[in-house]
C-alpha cells in the first residue's frame, strides 16, 4: 500500500488523479462531509471492492444546509478522517477549500426532481439541489467509473441515480447497506449532537420502523400503521416527527399497502439531533425484506 496523497486544489487533484489512472484499472470515489464513522469505513471497502483506486472527497458542503440549519456546528475532524483513509486503504482524499469550489460568482445549481420531491425535500427544500450540485462538480472533477454510497440516506442514493442518469454520466452509483450500532442506531455523524440520556432513546427509531414494517409486510394499511409509529415515538422520547413514509423503492411513490418492493423512511428530532432511518419491506411471500 502506498502513501496516502491528499489533495486540496483542483491542480492538486489533477496531478493525483493522473498518478492513479496511469495504474490501469477503476477509479472509485466516495463523496463525504468528514466525521467519518463506521459507515462510510464500509463505503471506503466496498470501493476498494470494485476499483483499483478509491478516492475520498471530504468537503462540508454549504449548498445543503438551509438558513439555521447546523452548518457551523456540523461536526469536523479532518486529522483523524485522513488517518482512518490511510489505514482503510484509500488513495487519495481530496478535500477543497470553500472558496475554490464555490469561487466568488458561483451561481449555478443542478436540479432534479421527481425523487427528489417529498419526505426530506418537504422539510429541508434546498438539500437535494445542494447535493446535486456539489457531486456534479466532484464528479466532473474526478471523473471516477464508480461512486459509492451509504443506503441510510436512502432518498439521497435515488435522487443521485435520477442524476447520473438524466445527465448521463458514466459513473456507477453503488448503494452500501446502513451500517448499525450493537443497538440498532444508524451510523451517522450527527449521531454526535445526541447527549447520554437522547443516546438511548436513538435505536427507538430503528425498532419502531422494524415493527412497523412487521405489520406492513403482513398487509396491514399504511393509513393504520405509519401514524401509530409516529405517535410511538413520541411516546419513547422523540421531540417531533417530519415523517414517517411508506414509499414505492424505487419511484419513492407513496404505497397504501404493500404490494410491491417498498421502503418504510422516518425523520424525526430528538433534541438537537434529525435522525434520519429507513428499511426495506417486501411484500409477503417475496421471500426477502
Ligand atoms: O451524504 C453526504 O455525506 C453528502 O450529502 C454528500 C453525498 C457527500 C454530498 O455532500
Amino acid at each position: 500500500m502506498g502513501q496516502i496523497k491528499i489533495a486540496r486544489s483542483a491542480v492538486d487533484l489533477r496531478a493525483a488523479l493522473g498518478q492513479l489512472r496511469s495504474r490501469g484499472g477503476k477509479l472509485a470515489l466516495v463523496p463525504t462531509m468528514g466525521a467519518l464513522h463506521p459507515g462510510h469505513l464500509a463505503l471506503v471497502e466496498a470501493a476498494r471492492s470494485r476499483a483499483r483506486a478509491c478516492a475520498v472527497s471530504i468537503f462540508v458542503n454549504p449548498k445543503q444546509f438551509g438558513p439555521g440549519e447546523d452548518l457551523a456546528s456540523y461536526p469536523r475532524n479532518e486529522a483523524g478522517d485522513i488517518a482512518q483513509c490511510a489505514e482503510r486503504g484509500a488513495d487519495l482524499v481530496y478535500v477543497p477549500r470553500l472558496k475554490d469550489f464555490y469561487p466568488a460568482g458561483f451561481a449555478s445549481t443542478v436540479s432534479v426532481g421527481g425523487v427528489a420531491e417529498g419526505l426530506c425535500a418537504a422539510f429541508r427544500p434546498q438539500m437535494f439541489s445542494g447535493v446535486a450540485t456539489v457531486l456534479t462538480k466532484l464528479f466532473l472533477q474526478v471523473m471516477p467509473n464508480v461512486a459509492v454510497f451509504g443506503e441510510k440516506d436512502y432518498q439521497q442514493l435515488l435522487v443521485i441515480r435520477r442524476l447520473v442518469r438524466d445527465l448521463d454520466f458514466p459513473i456507477e452509483i453503488v448503494g452500501v447497506a446502513t451500517v448499525r450500532e450493537a443497538d440498532g442506531l444508524a451510523c451517522s455523524s450527527r449521531n454526535a449532537y445526541l447527549t447520554a440520556p437522547e443516546r438511548t432513546i436513538a435505536p427507538e427509531l430503528y425498532r419502531t420502523l422494524t415493527s412497523a414494517a412487521s405489520y406492513l409486510r403482513q398487509g396491514a394499511l399504511a393509513k393504520d400503521v405509519l401514524p401509530a409509529a409516529a405517535r410511538a415515538l413520541i411516546d419513547r422520547g422523540f421531540t417531533a416527527v417530519d415523517y414517517v413514509e411508506l414509499r414505492d423503492a424505487e419511484t419513492l411513490a407513496p404505497l397504501a399497502t404493500v404490494d410491491r418492493p417498498a421502503r418504510l423512511l422516518a425523520a424525526a428530532w430528538l433534541g438537537r439531533a434529525r435522525l434520519i432511518d429507513n428499511v426495506p419491506v417486501e411484500p409477503s411471500g417475496s421471500g426477502i425484506g
